[in-house]
Order: structure tokens, then C-alpha cells, then sequence
């Protein structure tokens, strides 16, 4: 699916572009004081989610803040991951680190990508007005995007690209800062260092690596990747250089064949650290960056102070045993909110250079579907939630669709059904 839905975006657009400011009338949004949204009320599993039209619209609360109307958002692990409390000690201190207001995390908006339209700014904005199309990524500790609106503030929010659609843009915010942080400021790369620099991308055919991938490849590096055999078509149609299939053999083995890298960016943790770091070049200045750290859930289950420690002292004990035994960097990279570096990937993905990798798209009506094709795992690049649709709102529509309904459970269990 995800191939074909490829060849789409390798084929000459359809100009649908919309202008880069819309007429909008704030006034309606200014006075909307409930929005409908995706929440959870507790940490679990699938049967936390609940749709709601009462939670409150979150407001300009500071000069710098930038309020957005979503028309679409994507699904991460980390959603899931969320969903189930993963780094709820951490993004409870990030919330509110002195204790001073509501500590309660609930209810919990989902979702950490968001393609949209700014409705109001505070008085400090100085790149963004009421009417610009604009996407971002989220940050853990805010909430989600699996709503009809969301606050963000200005240094999180980018322009979007012109040439793809919300649904595609929606794709790419979180996977490209992840990717941005992991890469350039752990791994050391940009536009001038990486050509033909040898990087090796695991897990590659999920949102991080697909967008890694045309990455790389738009900075000139030479791009070998892991993944499984029938993902190779999609990986090798954004550019990569060599695909291992880690389903057939002994992939250490098939790598160690291969010259060594400079870098290496992990996508899948686990026993591919044990194998991974004898692949770099030694005594080179070459990187390993695993995005699968054991911070969060440390901090889950050690609590915070000693849970930090316990993962600090892991990431020394690793780098440093690296270091002195073959001169590589052993490094772990993060997911870091930067509006300013989307800037510079909607140069890429309005020139061609990214496309969307989009696997799936669900209605807002159905984010537990959404969730439940993220559960089964084997991404092939992203699953995006259309929030509004350009004729009007998904939440108007479940309204019109059953009139007689009055409460949230009762949308809830019709949407499970489905
Ligand atoms: N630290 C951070 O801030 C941060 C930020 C973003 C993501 N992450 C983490 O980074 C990882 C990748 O994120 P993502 O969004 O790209 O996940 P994703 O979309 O779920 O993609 C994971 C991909 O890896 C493939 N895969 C699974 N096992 C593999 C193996 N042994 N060898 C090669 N490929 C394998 C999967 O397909 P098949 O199973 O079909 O092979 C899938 O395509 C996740 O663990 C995520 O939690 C961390």
C-alpha cells in the first residue's frame, strides 16, 4: 500500500495549492469554548480512548503562543506508548515543575504531529497570523493534536509546505525533527558533512527511517538500511543505496561484508546495539545514535531522581567503554520541538526532495482504528487522522450522523463497532 501510495507522490502533483493565507474569520474560534477531541481519562490500553465534545479549547495564555485549528495529525509510537503512561514521572515535571497547578495529566490529548490553520496569535508572534497554514510537532509534555485545536508556541510552529496537502503534511513534523535531532545533533551531519559519508538506517521502513532516508540522500550520503524483505521496494524508491532484509539470515553478517559507516542511526534498539557498533569505522570520529533509550521508562520505574541517574550512568558506562575500546561515539537521540529546522524540510519537500510516506489515513471518526493499525506494527512509513475535512468539521459530521446522541460513551461505543 505504501508503495503505491508512493508512486503517487512520485507522480507530477495535482496542483491543489491553496493560498499561502486563507480568509478566516477568528471570531466564531474565539468564542468556542468546548472542542471535540480524542482523550484519555487514565493510563491503559484500547479501551482508554474516548471521544468528547466538552473538553475546553486551549486559548492564547502567553504573548508567544500560536493557536491552531488541526486538520490533520499522524500517530507515533510514542502515542501508544503514551497511552499506556510511558514517561509519565518526566512529563509530569516538564508539565509543572515547582507542583503549582492541577497535576493531574488527565484528560490526555493524544497525537504529536499537526498540520492546520493559525486562528489567533499572542502579542509577541511575530512570524505567524490568523489564516497561515502551518505544521508542527508537539511536544510530549503538551497536549495533543487528536483535537480541533491546539496551542502551540511560535519557536514550535513552522509554515507548511505549499505543495502537499494537510493530510500529507501531518506525516512529517515529529519523524523530521526526531530525525533532525538525531542525525545533526547527535550525529553530527548536515547538508555539508554528509555527502558521501556511509550511514547505515535500521528499522528503516517505519516514519523515522523513511524520512531519514530521503534525508540523507537529499544531503548526498550513501544510505544502507535494515528492514524486512517486503518492505524493500518502498525503501529503495526513496533512494537507498543498499537494503539488507534482516528476515533473511544473519543480518550482522550480511553487514560486516560491507565497508564500515560513519554513522549509524538506530531505529530498533535492543539486541542491534550488542551487533551494531563493531560496523563503524574505528578511530574515525564515527557515531552510533539509537533512538531507543532506556531514559523514560527508567525514570517510570525507578522514579525520577534515581531512574535518571540509573540512565545516566548507563549512557557514561557505554560511551565511555566505546570510546576507549575503538574510538567510536556511543550516543542516545531525542525528539527536540524546533520550528526553525521544519523550515528548512519544507524547502525540501516543496522542491521534491521528501515526499510523504503515508500508509494509511483514518477519519477523525475513527482514531480507535487509527490506533489499532499503529497497535499491529510493521509501519511502511505513517498513519495520519484527518481532523477537519475541507468541506467542515468530522466532529459536525458525527454530530449530523446521530442526532439523538447526548453523551461521550454513547459516540464511544459506536465508534468502536466500526
Ligand atoms: N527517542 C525519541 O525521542 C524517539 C522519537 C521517535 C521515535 N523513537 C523510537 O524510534 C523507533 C522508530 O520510530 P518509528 O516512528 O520509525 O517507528 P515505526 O514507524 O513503528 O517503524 C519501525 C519500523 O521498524 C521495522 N522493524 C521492526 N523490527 C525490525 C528489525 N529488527 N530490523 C529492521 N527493521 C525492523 C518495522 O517493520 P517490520 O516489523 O515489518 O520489519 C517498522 O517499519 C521506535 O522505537 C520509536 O519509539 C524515539
Amino acid at each position: 500500500m505504501a508503495s503505491a501510495r508512493l508512486f503517487y507522490f512520485l507522480s507530477p502533483r495535482l496542483s491543489k495549492k491553496t493560498s499561502f493565507r486563507r480568509a478566516f474569520s477568528i471570531s466564531s474560534h474565539r468564542l468556542q469554548s468546548c472542542m471535540s477531541a480524542w482523550v484519555i481519562d487514565q493510563y491503559g490500553t484500547h479501551a482508554v480512548l474516548r471521544y468528547t465534545e466538552d473538553i475546553t479549547t486551549p486559548a492564547v495564555s502567553s504573548p508567544t503562543d500560536v493557536h491552531v485549528k488541526v486538520y490533520a495529525t499522524s500517530l507515533n509510537p510514542l502515542d501508544l506508548a503514551m497511552r499506556g503512561g510511558y514517561g509519565a514521572k518526566l512529563l509530569k515535571l516538564r508539565r509543572d515543575p515547582f507542583s503549582l497547578g492541577d497535576s493531574s495529566a488527565f484528560p490526555l490529548v493524544l497525537g504529536r504531529d499537526v498540520s492546520g490553520v493559525v486562528v489567533d496569535c499572542g502579542s509577541k508572534v511575530a512570524h505567524f497570523a490568523p489564516g497561515d497554514e502551518v505544521w508542527a510537532a508537539v511536544p510530549p509534555w503538551k497536549q495533543g493534536s487528536l483535537a480541533e485545536f491546539i496551542t502551540l508556541s511560535e519557536y514550535e510552529v513552522s509554515h507548511k509546505p505549499q505543495s502537499v496537502s494537510h493530510t500529507e503534511a501531518a506525516s512529517i513534523p515529529y519523524v523530521a525533527n526526531t530525525a533532525l535531532s538525531a542525525l545533526v545533533n547527535a550525529g553530527g551531519l548536515c547538508a555539508e558533512t554528509a555527502p558521501n559519508k556511509r550511514v547505515l538506517i535500521t528499522g528503516a521502513s517505519g516514519g523515522v527511517g523513511t524520512f531519514s532516508i530521503q534525508l540523507l540522500k537529499a544531503w548526498g550520503a550513501h544510505v544502507t538500511v535494515t528492514c524486512s524483505q517486503n518492505a524493500e521496494g518502498l525503501v529503495r524508491g526513496l533512494g537507498v543505496d543498499e537494503v539488507v532484509d534482516y528476515t533473511a539470515g544473519d543480518v550482522h553478517e550480511q553487514l560486516q561484508a560491507m565497508d564500515r559507516f560513519d554513522m549509524i542511526l538506530d531505529n530498533v534498539g535492543g539486541e542491534t546495539e550488542q551487533w551494531a557498533l563493531d560496523l563503524l569505522k574505528p578511530w574515525s570520529g564515527s557515531k552510533y545514535v539509537t533512538l531507543v533509550s532506556p531514559l523514560l521508562s527508567s525514570t517510570d520505574h525507578s522514579g525520577l531522581l534515581s531512574g535518571s541517574i540509573q540512565a545516566g550512568c548507563t549512557l557514561h558506562n557505554k560511551a565511555l567503554q566505546n570510546m576507549l575500546s575503538s574510538g567510536v561515539f556511543y550516543r542516545w537521540g531525542f525528539y527536540a520541538p524546533d520550528g526553525p529546522a521544519l523550515d528548512e524540510v519544507r524547502t525540501l519537500v516543496d522542491s521534491g526532495k521528501i515526499l510523504p510516506v503515508v500508509e494509511a489515513e483514518f477519519p477523525f471518526t475513527q482514531v480507535p482504528q487509527a490506533f489499532l493499525k499503529l497497535e499491529q506494527g510493521h509501519a511502511r512509513g505513517k498513519t495520519v487522522v484527518r481532523v477537519t475535512d475541507e468541506e467542515g468539521s468530522q466532529a459536525d459530521a458525527l454530530k449530523e450522523s446521530d442526532p439523538s446522541r447526548t453523551e461521550d460513551a454513547e459516540v464511544q461505543g459506536a465508534v468502536g463497532q466500526q
